[in-house]
C-alpha cells in the first residue's frame, strides 16, 4: 500500500438508535503518522464514531477499511487486532498504559 493511501478509512459510517441518528454517513480517511482531532458539539456523534472504530458499537451502515481491506469488527478485541484501540481519558483503564507504568517503575 502506497503512503498516500489511508491506513484506515471509514465510509458512510452510520449508527441509529431509536429516535436519534447518532452518526450519519461519516467519511474519514486516516493516514499513517497523522494525529486527527474529531471535533463537534455535544451529541454530534464523536463518541459513537470512535466506538464503531473500536469495535464497541456495530454500525448500521457503512464500512471500515484497514489497509484497504474491509473489516467487520465484532468486538473491541477484534478491533485491537486490526490496530484500532480506544484509550479513554482515564489512563488506568488502558492496558498498554498500565503495563508501561508498571514496567518503568520496576
Ligand atoms: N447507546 C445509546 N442509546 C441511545 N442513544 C445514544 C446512545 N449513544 C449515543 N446516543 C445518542 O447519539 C447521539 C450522539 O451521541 P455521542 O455520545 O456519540 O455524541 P458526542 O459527540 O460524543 O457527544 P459529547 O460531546 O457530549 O460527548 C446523541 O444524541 C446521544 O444521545
Ligand atoms: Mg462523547
Amino acid at each position: 500500500m502506497s503512503p498516500e493511501h489511508p491506513i484506515i478509512e471509514v465510509r458512510g459510517l452510520t449508527k441509529r438508535y431509536p429516535g436519534v441518528v447518532a452518526a450519519e454517513a461519516v467519511d474519514m480517511p486516516f493516514y499513517r503518522g497523522e494525529i486527527v482531532g474529531l471535533v463537534g458539539k455535544n451529541g454530534a456523534g464523536k463518541s459513537t464514531v470512535i466506538k464503531m472504530l473500536a469495535g464497541a458499537v456495530k454500525p448500521d451502515a457503512g464500512e471500515i477499511r484497514v489497509e484497504g481491506q474491509r473489516v467487520e469488527l465484532r468486538d473491541p478485541h477484534d478491533a485491537g487486532r486490526g490496530a484500532c484501540r480506544s484509550c479513554t481519558r482515564r489512563r488506568r483503564t488502558c492496558q498498554a498504559c498500565r503495563w508501561r507504568k508498571t514496567s518503568s517503575s520496576a
